[in-house]
């Protein structure tokens, strides 16, 4: 079933817009002069993608950095792991932050789905 979600001019290159239809929540993306739509909430933990940015075909997560190509919704990397940290800090933070890092080395990313776009005019149709 095709469902209007948008017109043309709500995403322009380089735009990312939220939706829904279908109760599915969408995130359209126009990386390349064609917009693709793709599951708004990232594959890692959640976060709302449409806060993240497109380069291309590629959105990075606004959270912790994982990128999925939007054609696909395939994860393209999983989010990059921390660098040393800085010194100074207090050691039981030192001590929290090195503990959410082994939690997070677990947990994975998924891939996304896609649903198909229509473009009529200057309407956004998406299938559910
Ligand atoms: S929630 Fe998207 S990379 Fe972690």
């Amino acid at each position: 079933m095709l469902i209007e979600v948008a017109k043309v001019r709500d995403v322009p290159p380089g735009g990312l817009k939220a939706v829904e239809a279908g109760g599915k929540e969408i995130v359209l993306a126009n990386g390349d002069g064609k917009i693709y739509a793709i599951a708004r909430r990232c594959g890692h933990m959640n976060a709302p993608l449409e806060k993240g940015t497109l380069a291309g075909n590629i959105l990075t997560c606004p959270m912790h950095g994982a990128r999925f190509d939007v054609t696909t919704g395939k994860v393209k990397s999983e989010p990059p792991e921390g660098g040393p940290m800085p010194s100074g800090l207090p050691e039981s933070f030192v001590h929290h932050m090195e503990r959410l890092g082994s939690l997070m080395a677990e947990i994975k990313t998924y891939d996304l789905p896609t649903y198909r776009v229509q473009v009529e005019g200057n309407t956004i149709k998406v299938e559910i």
